[in-house]
């Protein structure tokens, strides 16, 4: 190896070393700005050092060739993706930002499979198996990926129904899927290498059958278990540009992308757990789940209403009151209005505080965002089961457009889709005001008996707005 190359080898280390440090930032609040620069420098450093290598023509085997023939590619196509990304991320709302994300990893797939293709025109490699498995399993990550995403990216954005789809013997369909291949991936390693039609058409009706399974696998699974799915494609989405750097040889790319497939594993993991829900059903695509049954037709009687000034009388006699925030809260853009109710509240010796549900909104730690973003103070969030024992002793829960974290169907209703979905115990409150515009159903489509209890009222409105008002009322 030259000295280009001991040289690019040595800054890819610290670039993925930085990567490292950035994934242990992000795990705390406290820690997770530090986290970001680490990654944006380690990202720097890859980005200077590829192009450089590009520029002079280096690679892992050493130099392979020089001018600045990479250069005229990569510039012209860095600019116009800026150009593009810039635009997007300007233009993007918080609340979109899960379809943005979605939309993100179909690129990765998407670059998997060209990557993967033009690398199986190939000839002069050190090993034709192996690099004909790398193909392979580059390409079929890089569909799943690709389809998966868009149709994640469509239900997001609530472009097709969120509902699961479940096509007849939907299990056997995957099953039969990943047997085809590994069948395909050992007749295309057993092809002669001038046999370019057969090998070609091979690789095609497999590219085919994994963007099928990539649609069937997220077309499966319901809106409730949406989270998991994103975290889930974010984890095929690395493992795609790990196979993408296996064909390109890049150290780099191999590194990075282990470390977003198997953080994004472990994300998955979490979510699964924290919403009971089975790993390996979900990452097969609703394997062994048959789809709930929404109690459309239920009666729950008649739901009674409360005013910004009613609300604000309760709120004046209550000692503890817990704040329970959901995605209405990210649409209505209510946070700092949320947070100043709060330093009133405490600045009346009320005992505030704020319970998260772990899927809460339309990202992970969505809900901390906005309230960080608000200035409310971190010791007083609590995740859901920091908090879920308190509410029998709280006076009043505000219920900020949230509804299917806070459903007890998903504990009471062995059809509903959502359960077995652990939530918050809201009900369980001497008062509950919720906060939405209509009577209309959460994420997962089911109406939420909890808008009928007893002790629920509802505060009806833009929550921002009656967030003001009973602030005016105070
Ligand atoms: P949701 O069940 O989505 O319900 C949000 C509620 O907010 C709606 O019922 C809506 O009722 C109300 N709302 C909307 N805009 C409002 C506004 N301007 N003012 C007042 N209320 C407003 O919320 P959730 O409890 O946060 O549950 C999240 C759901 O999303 C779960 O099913 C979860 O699985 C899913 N999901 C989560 C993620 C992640 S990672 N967090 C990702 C994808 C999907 P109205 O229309 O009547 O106002």
């Amino acid at each position: 190896m030259d000295i280009a190359s001991t040289l690019v080898q040595g800054a890819y280390i610290v670039a993925g070393l930085l990567f490292i440090l950035a994934l242990s930032g992000l795990s705390k609040h406290d820690t997770a700005r530090m986290g970001n620069r680490y990654g944006i420098a380690g990202m720097a450093i890859a980005l200077v050092v590829t192009i450089l290598a590009a520029t002079i023509g280096v690679n892992d085997g050493g130099v392979v060739e020089t001018g600045l023939t990479g250069l005229t590619w990569i510039l012209p196509a860095m600019i116009i993706a800026a150009i593009i990304g810039v635009t997007v991320a300007r233009r993007v709302e918080m609340t979109q930002m899960p379809e943005l994300i979605a939309m993100l990893h179909s690129f990765v797939g998407l670059a998997a499979v060209l990557v993967g293709w033009n690398s199986s025109y190939e000839t002069e490699v050190a090993y034709p198996k192996v690099h004909d498995v790398e193909v392979f399993v580059g390409v079929f990550i890089g569909a799943v990926t690709l389809t998966g995403s868009i149709v994640a990216y469509l239900k997001l954005s609530a472009k097709i129904r969120s509902a699961p789809m479940m096509l007849p013997a939907h299990n056997m369909v995957n099953l039969g899927i990943i047997v085809a291949f590994i069948v395909m991936t050992v007749i295309y390693v057993a092809i002669p290498h001038d046999n370019d039609l057969a090998r070609q058409s091979l690789l095609g009706v497999m590219t085919l059958m994994a963007l099928f399974l990539g649609w069937h696998l997220v077309m499966s699974i319901g809106g409730g278990d949406m989270p998991v799915v994103v975290s889930m494609l974010n984890s095929y989405s690395g493992w795609a540009a790990a196979a993408a750097g296996f064909l390109l040889s890049n150290d780099l790319l191999i590194i990075t992308g282990a470390l977003v497939g198997s953080s994004g594993a472990f994300l998955s993991y979490i979510m699964c757990k924290a919403m009971n829900r089975s790993f390996i059903s979900v990452i097969a695509g609703g394997f062994g789940v048959e789809g709930g049954t929404a109690a459309a037709d239920t009666d729950y009687g008649e739901h009674r209403e409360i005013q910004a000034e009613g609300a604000a009388e309760l709120l004046d006699g209550a000692k503890d009151v817990i704040i329970t925030p959901g995605y209405g809260m990210a649409t209505a853009q209510a946070q700092h209005a949320v947070a100043e109710l709060t330093k009133v509240l405490r600045a009346k010796g009320v005992n505030v505080r704020f319970g998260i549900h772990p899927v809460a909104g339309r990202l992970p730690g969505h809900m901390n965002v906005l309230l960080a973003e608000a200035k409310v103070p971190y010791d007083i969030v609590l995740e859901m089961d920091e908090i879920n024992d308190d509410f029998p002793e709280t006076d009043v829960v505000l219920v900020i457009g949230a509804n299917d974290t806070v459903n007890p169907a998903a504990l009471d209703d062995p059809g509903s889709p959502i359960a077995g979905m652990p939530v918050l115990h809201v009900w369980e409150a001497k008062d509950v005001i919720v906060f939405k515009r209509s009577m209309a159903t959460g994420y997962a489509g089911v109406q939420n008996p909890l808008f009928f209890k007893e002790n629920t009222q509802m505060l009806f409105g833009d929550a921002k707005a009656r967030v003001e008002d009973i602030l005016k009322a105070l």
